[in-house]
């Protein structure tokens, strides 16, 4: 196998919390069920530092209104608990809902950070929405662009940034002692994997990443960033193992080559309808999470691109 000193490293985490040597983290999800999406908090029991992963700000498209119910839940928690918020993370530009980033920045502090290949998706959205120069493609909106193997501190739990693309050329993975926030590359075992055709997708690159993260140990808790219930399964589930993904994921299990995958998951993209808040969702997330700056009347408008997507 070739060799990658991050994956390894990562594996070596995942063992040092099994072996007692390391502290296992808390993990709390709050699942948003009009975007189907899961937010955790990743927080260290003894030092109560914690991060927030994906967070939702709630939209409704039709008067175009946003509300932070969702991020205000989150708050509550988070001062309920008594935490300290370090870090505010993105596993990439999600393109199914808007991120509360800003919001919870301000109420809560840290600092927001997303892979650095953030600044491929400015430079592709950018051109979609025909952004002016006011809008940055360098990811300045974000405090940290981060690398494949960099780590970060949850108190004294590391997190072990990990780049993953295929879903969006910016997805990142996230262990968090032996936690994986994986983001948008596998679902539960008995519904697949993400769509690889967003601008910048790649199934190829998307079955390579996860193969990368098959390298960590069965063991590993394993969170995702969505689900959306499976045929034969009437409940929201989030949570999994390395050893169900490996053994079980229906798109991935380790039986299936990398062509095998390729082909099912062209089939299958080429049938699915594009996410119902695609447009405002990347235009606000590939700034963080803000809306475009305010026009004259001191109001935000988000485009909608006619036969563009
Ligand atoms: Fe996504």
């Amino acid at each position: 196998m070739i060799r990658d000193e991050n994956i390894e490293r990562a594996a070596e985490q995942v063992n040092a919390v099994l072996a007692g040597q390391l502290r296992a983290p808390h993990v709390k999800a709050f699942f948003h069920e009009p975007t189907f999406t899961a937010t955790y908090v990743v927080s260290d029991d003894a030092t109560r530092r914690a991060a927030i992963i994906d967070s939702v700000w709630d939209f409704d498209q039709p008067s175009g209104r946003t509300s932070f119910e969702s991020a205000d839940a989150i708050i509550a928690y988070v001062r309920e608990q008594g935490l300290t918020i370090d870090w505010i993370l993105e596993t990439h530009a999600h393109a199914d809902h808007l991120s509360a980033a800003p919001y919870l920045q301000e109420q809560l502090g840290g600092k927001l950070a997303i892979g650095r290949e953030i600044v491929t998706v400015q430079g592709v959205f950018g051109k979609i929405f025909n952004e002016g120069t006011e809008f940055a493609r360098d990811g300045s909106q974000f405090d940290r662009l981060l690398e494949d193997g960099e780590t970060l501190m949850i108190g004294e739990i590391p997190l072990i940034a990990l780049h993953v693309p295929g879903h969006t050329p910016a997805d990142m993975a996230y262990l968090v002692g032996d936690a994986a926030f994986i983001g948008d590359t596998m679902f539960m075992p008995d519904y697949g994997s993400a769509r690889a055709d967003f601008p910048g997708g790649d199934a190829r690159k998307l079955y390579r990443s996860v193969r990368r993260l098959m390298r960590l140990p069965d063991q590993t808790r394993v969170f995702l960033c969505h689900d959306y219930k499976a045929p034969n399964r009437d409940t929201f589930v989030w949570e999994t193992t390395m050893l169900a993904e490996r053994t079980a994921n229906v798109h991935l299990h380790e039986d299936v080559s990398e062509d095998q995958f390729v082909e099912m998951r062209t089939q299958r993209d080429a049938t699915l309808d594009m996410p119902r808040l695609i447009l405002p969702s990347i235009q606000v997330n590939m700034r963080g999470g803000h809306l475009p700056p305010p026009e004259e009347d001191g109001h935000s408008y988000l485009k909608v691109p006619v036969n563009v997507l």
